[in-house]
């Protein structure tokens, strides 16, 4: 059995048919060079409504490059991106703003505010898409929500550096979940951390798609997070979508580039 899977047709009839949904994320023929360095070379990849999709591929292959061409931080060299069905790269600044509020992006890293409260970090959001949310005359409530979610309503008012690295990443996530997004977008979101933190990360991710119906594209270079979370991966290899399958038929590869992905 082969899971190269270049040809897009393939990809896109095998996603209907198994999962009878409708696609929130399109990427095709993606193509991205920074000078010489090619990094993208045709990636393909769809990511179907309540679906948990993980993208694997070693560091430096163009993981965060294509997360970043999704929310418009990146503009591709050619090749379409659709995200909830609107082609991120023909819409004008207030457009892409609009659409980036019904997308959750937790950076690699966390990216919290150093110089904000936790409260004010999740106010942040609040305050730049006030058109989602209308005028909120307290936001109290919905921070300790989003806080609640993530175990962490008591740290309202403590500083990020007064915070553990897995708090942080908690609280990141926290304020991904404040516009109550339709996707989410994790970079990264174990690296750097131990695998029980790691383990209580990945379980707040299952919870939250649980709750609210998200559909989510998890970056990661671990394979153990990938083989608790991913419904279907795809592999990232050369700049294009190398292999693509469920966690238990790609770790059963016979083939030595994806077998290096789950080489202990
Ligand atoms: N703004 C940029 N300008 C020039 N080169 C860049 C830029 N962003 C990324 N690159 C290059 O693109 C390549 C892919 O980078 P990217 O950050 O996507 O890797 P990654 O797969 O996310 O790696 P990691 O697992 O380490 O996070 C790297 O060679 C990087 O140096
Ligand atoms: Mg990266």
């Amino acid at each position: 059995m082969s899971f190269n899977m270049t040809d897009q047709d393939q990809i896109t009839s095998s996603n209907e048919s198994a999962q009878g949904g409708k696609a929130v994320i399109e990427i095709k023929d993606l193509y991205k060079s920074f000078g010489d360095n090619h990094v993208l070379n045709g990636f393909n990849m769809t990511l179907m409504e309540g679906e948990n999709l993980v993208v694997m591929g070693k560091s430096g292959s163009g993981k965060s490059v294509m997360i970043k061409c999704l929310v418009g931080l990146v503009k591709p060299d050619s090749g379409t991106v659709k995200v909830l069905g609107k082609e991120i790269n023909s819409l004008d600044q207030q457009k892409l703003d609009e659409l980036r509020s019904d997308i959750g992006f937790l950076f690699q890293g966390s990216a919290l505010y150093d110089s904000m409260t936790v409260r004010e970090n999740l106010e942040f959001p609040m305050r730049r898409h006030k058109e989602k949310l209308g005028v909120v005359a307290d936001t109290e409530p919905l921070v300790r929500e989003a806080l609640d979610n993530v175990g962490l309503a008591h740290t309202m008012d403590l500083m990020p550096v007064e915070l553990s690295g897995g708090m942080k990443r908690r609280v990141a996530l926290a304020r991904t979940l404040i516009l109550k997004p339709k996707v989410i977008l994790y970079d990264e979101p174990t690296s750097g951390l131990d695998p029980i933190t790691s383990k209580e990360i990945i379980e707040l991710m299952r919870s939250i798609q649980k709750k609210y119906g998200t559909s989510s594209l998890i970056i990661t270079h671990d394979v153990d997070c990938a083989r608790v979370i991913s419904e279907r991966m795809i592999l990232l290899v050369d700049g294009i979508n190398y292999a693509e399958g469920t966690y238990s038929q790609l770790s059963q590869s016979t083939d030595p580039k994806v077998d290096a992905f789950f080489k202990k």
